[in-house]
C-alpha cells in the first residue's frame, strides 16, 4: 500500500503515521521508525523505504516487522544508533530503537507527562508534592514530576532492568530537576501487588499514576487486578490527592473504563484526557485511555 498523507515533520518525537492493524510511522527526531503489522515482502518494504527516503530525504530510517514473534528488523537507512536520547518538552529520555515494543520510551504517552509536568507544578512553595508511580517501567513519569517541582517520586516495577533505565533518565536529567538526582526518586523493583503496605509508609500522595499493561501474563491481568489496584489507592493520596489512571487496551473502551474505575472509586469525579490529535485511533476508544480522578468536593 502507497504511504499517502506524510505529514510534515516536528520538532519533537510524534506519531506521523498510524493505520491500526498496518502500519505506524514514528518520529524521534531524527530517526524515522516505521512498524509493519501486516507482512510485507522484501520488495514492498524497499518501495517504502525509497518512498519515506523522497518525502522526509537524509533520516535514518529503522523498519520493525512485529507481524512476526519475536519481530524483525526489516530494513534499515542511514545511521541507526543501538541507544539514543529523545527531547520532550526539554527533558531527556533514553530510547533503544531495536528492542521493538521495549524501545523505553513510550510515544504516545506524551500527554500523560505533560499532565503530571502541569499537576506538579501546582505545587505551592513549602508544601510535601509526592507522587506515586505505578508500573514504572523507565520512570518517564518520574522525571516529569520532579522536573516540575514534585518534592518525592516511588518508582515501581517487577522488572529491575526498566528500573536501571529509569536511574540514567534521572541521572541524564541530573541539571533540570531542580533538587538534583539524588534521593527524591525512589526505585522499587517489586510486585505492587504484594508492596502496598510499603508503598503506603512512602506515601501519602498527592499524586498516584497507574498506567499497566494492557494485561502480562502472570503479573497483571485488567480485569482480576484493575479492580483490586484501584481500592488500594484512595487510602494512600494526601487531602488533596489525585489519580492519573491509564488503559491502553481494544478490550475495553473509554464507558467501560469508566464504569470500572466508578465502581470502584464512587466518591471521585473523573474527566477525560483524549489522546492529542496524532494519537487519535481510527476506532475512537480502542487506543490509549487517560483519566484523571480528583476526590468529589
Ligand atoms: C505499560 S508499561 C508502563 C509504562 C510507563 N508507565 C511509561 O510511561 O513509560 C507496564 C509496566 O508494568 C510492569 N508490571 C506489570 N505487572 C506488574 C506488577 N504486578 N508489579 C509491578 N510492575 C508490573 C511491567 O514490568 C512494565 O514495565
Amino acid at each position: 500500500m502507497e504511504l499517502t498523507d506524510l505529514p510534515p515533520l516536528t520538532r519533537e518525537p510524534s506519531r506521523l503515521l498510524h493505520r491500526p492493524g498496518d502500519l505506524v510511522l514514528d518520529y524521534y527526531p531524527p530517526l524515522l521508525i516505521l512498524i509493519l503489522y501486516a507482512h510485507r515482502g522484501e520488495g514492498e518494504i524497499a518501495s517504502l523505504a525509497d518512498r519515506l527516503e523522497e518525502f522526509y530525504p537524509g533520516h535514518p530510517l529503522l523498519i520493525q516487522d512485529r507481524s512476526v514473534r519475536p519481530f524483525a528488523v526489516a530494513g534499515k537507512r542511514g545511521k541507526v544508533p543501538e541507544e539514543m536520547i529523545v527531547t520532550e518538552g526539554g527533558l531527556e529520555y533514553r530510547l533503544n530503537p531495536y528492542r521493538g515494543q521495549n524501545m523505553g520510551f513510550f510515544i504516545d504517552m506524551r500527554d500523560g507527562r505533560r499532565i503530571v509536568r502541569e499537576l506538579a507544578g501546582e505545587r505551592k512553595g513549602g508544601e510535601e508534592f509526592r507522587v506515586l508511580n505505578l508500573f514504572a517501567y523507565t520512570c518517564t513519569f518520574s522525571v516529569a514530576a520532579l522536573a516540575a517541582g514534585a518534592t518525592k517520586v516511588v518508582n515501581i516495577d517487577m522488572n529491575r532492568n526498566s528500573l536501571d533505565v529509569g536511574r540514567q533518565n534521572h541521572r541524564l536529567n541530573h541539571s533540570r530537576l531542580p533538587g538534583g538526582y539524588g534521593g527524591q526518586a525512589l526505585f522499587l523493583p517489586h510486585d505492587i501487588f504484594k508492596s502496598f503496605g510499603k508503598l503506603r509508609r512512602e506515601g501519602p500522595y498527592r499524586l498516584i499514576i497507574a498506567d499497566p499493561p494492557p494485561s502480562q501474563r502472570g503479573s497483571f491481568d485488567l480485569r482480576r487486578d484493575y479492580p483490586r489496584l484501584l481500592r488500594r489507592l484512595p487510602e494512600m493520596l494526601d487531602g488533596k490527592g489525585r489519580l492519573l489512571l491509564s488503559l491502553n487496551s481494544p478490550e475495553m473502551d473509554w464507558e467501560e473504563f469508566e464504569a470500572l474505575v466508578e465502581g470502584e472509586l464512587p466518591r471521585f469525579a473523573l474527566e477525560r484526557i483524549s489522546p492529542p490529535g496524532d494519537f487519535k485511533p481510527r476506532e475512537e476508544g480502542r487506543g490509549l485511555k487517560l483519566l484523571l480522578a480528583a476526590p468529589r468536593p
